[in-house]
């Protein structure tokens, strides 16, 4: 049997929410990238997703749900940006397809900007929002109390469209 590697991004459906509640229960079990640490509530978090889908875009491979990108668009023209690549995919270029297609989105609806936080430790997020042009704007300094108590600073990044 073949490996699977191709992909392709799109738009989310609503009938997408509880594979993306899924996969955003897997990366939280991680405990490192994403700011949500278990246990997440699967159910509740489909109906969160659902009602949010407009905003989101989907990585699928033979048809699983691998990746997802989310913009929540603010009232002031800038869209706040998070996203997570189911882990056997990583570093395949399924996060720079999203991000291209989230960036060319944006322009479209005319956001004049996209914005997100990341964990310094975070090194292969942050390779790849430098590469889309993201620069660091500041510093969250102890922002985020973890389970295991400890503060975790995040980086501010940013994107002028
Ligand atoms: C961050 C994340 C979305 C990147 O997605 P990905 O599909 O692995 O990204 P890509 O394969 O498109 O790689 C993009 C770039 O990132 C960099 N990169 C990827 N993996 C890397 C690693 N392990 N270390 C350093 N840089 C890395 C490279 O510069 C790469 O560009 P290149 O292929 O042109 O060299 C993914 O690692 C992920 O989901 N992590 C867990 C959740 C998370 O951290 N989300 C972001 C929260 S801010």
């Amino acid at each position: 049997m073949r490996a699977v590697t191709a992909f392709e991004v799109r738009l989310a459906r609503p009938e997408d929410a509880r594979g993306l509640a899924e996969l955003f229960a897997a990366v939280a079990e991680e405990r490192d990238g994403i700011a949500t640490e278990p246990p997440v509530d699967v159910a509740a978090r489909t109906k969160q997703f659902a009602a949010s889908i407009d905003g989101t875009i989907l990585a699928v491979a033979a048809g699983d749900l691998v990746g997802s990108l989310h913009v929540d668009e603010s009232r002031f023209g800038v869209g706040d940006l998070g996203m997570a690549v189911a882990r056997p995919w990583r570093g395949r270029g399924v996060g720079s397809a999203l991000l291209t297609a989230a960036i060319e989105r944006a322009r479209s609806e005319g956001l004049h900007k996209l914005s997100l936080e990341v964990f310094p430790h975070n090194e292969a997020a942050i390779a790849l929002y430098r590469k889309f042009g993201f620069i660091e704007e500041g510093r969250r300094v102890k922002h985020y109390r973890r389970a295991s108590g400890e503060l975790w600073d995040s980086i501010v990044m940013g994107l002028l469209l």
